[in-house]
């Protein structure tokens, strides 16, 4: 069989007055007046009320939260490793078209009867306005079901190119032996049905720990998975006490691969454990990680101004800067810089609108929380103190929600705190480079920071765009000319970066589905 054709989640645009836009605004109001929701851990299809209370608060109004969940406890752990592994056989022993058809029918799911519902509570939950929300929790999150079939479909089919005569040789895809932990982050909704979906397509068996700050959303993919037909412990939820719940999973013997998207700190924490209980393993784990970035823009002198200007506004602020690709050093050129980048940045960044998603205006909504505020703002005053002038924003308001308006920093330092660190908001730090010194630029860019996630350079000049691609070769894993860094497609831009910024296995491409199969070779005879 061939799995039918796909193609990218067609955006809708919520203009106003339109049947869209009526349609995710009542299911705002229907999940408004539910709030807030109790959410349990969900072990071998079944409800499980721990009784062990935590709360999902709600961005932008910190008084109330959105749910309740109860998290995982030891037992609830053991219970979800047990099951997804006595799931194991029958689940890998399905044949793949029925695999591919349930998850179909998810995708299916996604982008129809869910769609508005899984937005709505991608909005709340996480912060974001409706065309975030779009992109992420409808779009994305389709693609990469639909996309994973196709992968997976690919994958099965290479085959070794050469038989002597008289023989057949075959390779064959198995599931790894054991179970994949997942991990997921807050900030988007469909990396957690990613995470789950991508091993779980060739035939494993997925333990997840979503995000505390995307509890619910990440549920309701739970359900949308279950109602198309994952079987009961092949995708066990358990939201829970990150530290605890990851001690408890990485030291099974069965753990086989993590699937991680999130900190770097975490994920080098996780690795270490890993290493710990080495020889505890029947398999070496596969470690899968996106992580970290401090992602760049750099403009060339012979770019075009307006367009850059436009980019970086994206690139640095959509969704609050809180997209693993989001922009965060921008390096202009002085004769650039003071003919019209400067005045132009400024005067659009002051056009953005600052608040909750109620409003339909609004560019920039809340962070996700308490300690991203803390620490957003914390970098505003080190920038600050280490001589950095604020251009714009630099200020917070969590008197009802976390709104931080957004901050362009100049610093005459290339190396200071906000040009090496990760921020995670929505900041940027500026570096003026002399237009002779564009080489030098470079060194600086491929230097200053440990990760090396996207980037992005602005010129209509070939050349130069040629020498910062030869020079930058591994400061990025995705690079974009002339367009922002983030807002890379299923199917379209395999996404991922290197150093500190992870495995690189590419989300949204064939490749990372390697990283969950075991192949064997089989020769046989005739
Ligand atoms: N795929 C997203 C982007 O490129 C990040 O996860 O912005």
């Amino acid at each position: 069989f061939k799995v039918p054709e796909i193609h990218n989640e067609p955006m809708r645009s919520y203009a106003p007055g339109s049947e869209e836009r009526k349609a995710l605004k009542a299911a705002i109001a229907e999940l408004e007046q539910t709030l807030p929701l109790e959410v349990p851990c969900i072990v071998n299809g079944k409800p499980i009320k721990t009784g062990k209370l935590a709360k999902q608060p709600l961005p932008h109004d910190h008084a109330n939260h959105l749910a309740t969940y109860h998290e995982a406890d030891e037992a609830t752990v053991k219970a979800a490793i047990d099951g997804a592994l006595a799931a194991k056989a029958d689940w890998e022993a399905m044949p793949w078209s029925d695999r591919a058809a349930i998850f179909l029918k998810a995708a299916d799911l996604v982008s129809g009867k869910y769609r508005y519902k899984l937005m709505a509570a991608t909005m709340l939950g996480q912060g974001k306005n409706a065309w975030q929300a779009e992109i992420d929790a409808a779009a994305e999150l389709t693609d990469f079901l639909r996309f994973g079939v196709k992968y997976v479909e690919e994958l099965y089919s290479i085959q070794p190119p050469r038989n002597s005569a008289g023989s057949w040789n075959r390779m064959e895809y198995r599931a790894l032996e054991g179970f994949v932990f997942a991990v997921s982050p807050f900030n988007f909704t469909a990396i957690g049905g990613n995470l789950c979906a991508t091993p779980a397509l060739v035939g494993n068996v997925v333990v997840w720990k979503p995000s505390p700050a995307a509890t619910y959303s990440n549920y309701l993919i739970y359900k949308i998975f279950e109602e198309a037909g994952v079987p009961a412990g092949v995708i066990q939820f358990i939201p829970g006490p990150p530290a605890e719940v990851a001690a408890q999973v990485i030291s099974h013997p069965s753990f086989v691969a993590l699937h991680f998207t999130g900190s770097t700190f975490v994920f080098k924490k996780l690795w270490r454990d890993v290493g710990a209980n080495i020889d505890n393993y029947k398999s070496y784990p596969r470690l899968v990680g996106e992580t970290g970035g401090k992602n760049f823009h750099l403009v060339h002198k012979s770019a075009e101004v307006k367009n850059a200007v436009l980019q970086t506004i994206r690139g640095a602020f959509e969704y609050q800067g809180q997209k693993c690709s989001a922009l965060s050093r921008l390096y202009v050129p002085s004769s650039l810089w003071s003919n019209g980048f400067k005045d132009q940045l400024l005067t659009e960044v002051a056009k953005l609108k600052v608040g909750p998603y109620a409003e339909w205006t609004n560019f920039i909504g809340p962070v996700i929380g308490r300690p991203a505020f803390d620490k957003i703002t914390g970098y505003i005053q080190k920038a600050k103190e280490a001589g950095g002038e604020i251009l714009i924003g630099g200020t917070g308001d969590d008197s009802k929600g976390y709104y931080i308006q957004p901050t362009v920093i100049l610093t005459k330092d290339p190396k200071s705190v906000t040009m090496v660190e990760e921020i995670f908001g929505p900041v940027i730090t500026v570096f003026v480079y002399e237009d002779d010194d564009y080489e030098k630029t470079l060194e600086l860019i491929d230097t200053t920071t440990s990760y090396g996630l996207t980037g992005s350079i602005f010129a209509t000049d070939r050349k130069a765009l040629l020498q910062a691609t030869n020079k930058l070769r591994n400061a990025a894993g995705n690079v974009y000319y002339n367009e922002k860094c983030t807002g890379a497609v299923v199917g379209q831009q395999p996404f991922g970066g290197a150093r500190g910024s992870g495995t690189n296995d590419k989300a949204g491409s064939m490749a990372i589905f390697y990283r969950f199969v075991s192949a064997r070779s089989i020769k046989e005879n005739f």
